[in-house]
């Protein structure tokens, strides 16, 4: 995935922190409403550029994991105070407990139902007792329908990026679906270039979240708290038995 490695530096001019703001609001109300004990420290698996959890440190104390060193350094930029690990999330053991898993869109990338369940387990593992799992997958199989969607944003040392985001599904048989991004790109002085990057991320149904959630050790919860972006994704919450 090139937005994540060798275009990195371009990753906070198709997303800011400042988009996560509402998103990262609604967390910390839901984090509130489902907690039976403390919430102090939370581990993010997938914490990417570090923008939802540049609000979440202002109320958490925040432990930052991603596959992707360069992504870790975006973020280390943006979250100085927080600790930063890299590792991935189907396989990181920390030996370490918290009150709060987080594992954001980062979570589209298990494919398989083998990998949800080890990114699960991982959550399970680094959780108290009445811990609580947050997973927000962008996609579950029974909404999906295809998107296209564009954005992007300036920087300040001149440089410009415009992005096309096509999601669909070219086998409704499996769990899997294609996001291509194409990334139009311009440096001051030069002429506009145009990048290719193409992720696959996993799509499945609510009952197989469920299922994969108790095998690994998490009761699904159901917190009534409202949801500024119902609709646009889905969170599963889960305490830890
Ligand atoms: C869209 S970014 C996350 C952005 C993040 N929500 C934020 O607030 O900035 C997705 C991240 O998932 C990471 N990722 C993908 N597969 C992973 C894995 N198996 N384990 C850990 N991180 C992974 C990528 O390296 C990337 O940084």
């Amino acid at each position: 995935m090139r937005i994540y490695r060798d275009l990195v530096k371009w990753y906070p001019l198709i997303t800011r922190a400042s988009d996560y703001l509402e998103e990262a609001a609604h967390l910390l109300r839901l984090i509130e409403a489902a907690s039976d004990g403390p919430a102090e420290t939370l581990l993010e698996l997938g914490s990417g550029a570090g923008h939802m959890a540049s609000h979440l440190k202002t109320r958490l104390r925040c432990v930052l994991t991603d596959l992707s060193p360069q992504m870790l350094d975006v973020s280390r930029a943006l979250n100085p105070e927080c600790e930063h690990l890299q590792g991935d999330m189907r396989t990181l053991d920390l030996k370490r407990v918290f009150d709060i898993v987080l594992a954001h869109d980062a979570i589209g990338y298990m494919t398989c139902e083998r990998d949800l369940q080890s990114a699960m387990e991982t959550a399970s593992a680094h959780l108290r007792t009445g811990g609580i799992a947050i997973f927000i997958p962008d996609n579950v199989r029974e909404t999906f329908e295809g998107t296209c969607q564009c954005g992007g944003y300036d920087a300040p040392d001149g440089r410009e990026l415009r992005y096309l985001e096509w999601a669909y599904d070219p086998d409704e048989a499996d769990t899997a679906i294609t996001v291509e991004f194409a990334l139009m790109i311009r440096e001051p002085g030069n002429a506009v270039r145009v990048e290719h990057d193409t992720h696959i991320t996993g799509l499945f149904d609510r009952p197989t979240w469920r299922r994969l959630l108790m095998n690994a050790g998490l009761e699904p919860a159901d917190v009534a708290v409202h949801d500024p972006h119902a609709g646009e994704h889905e969170v599963f919450v889960a305490r830890r038995i």
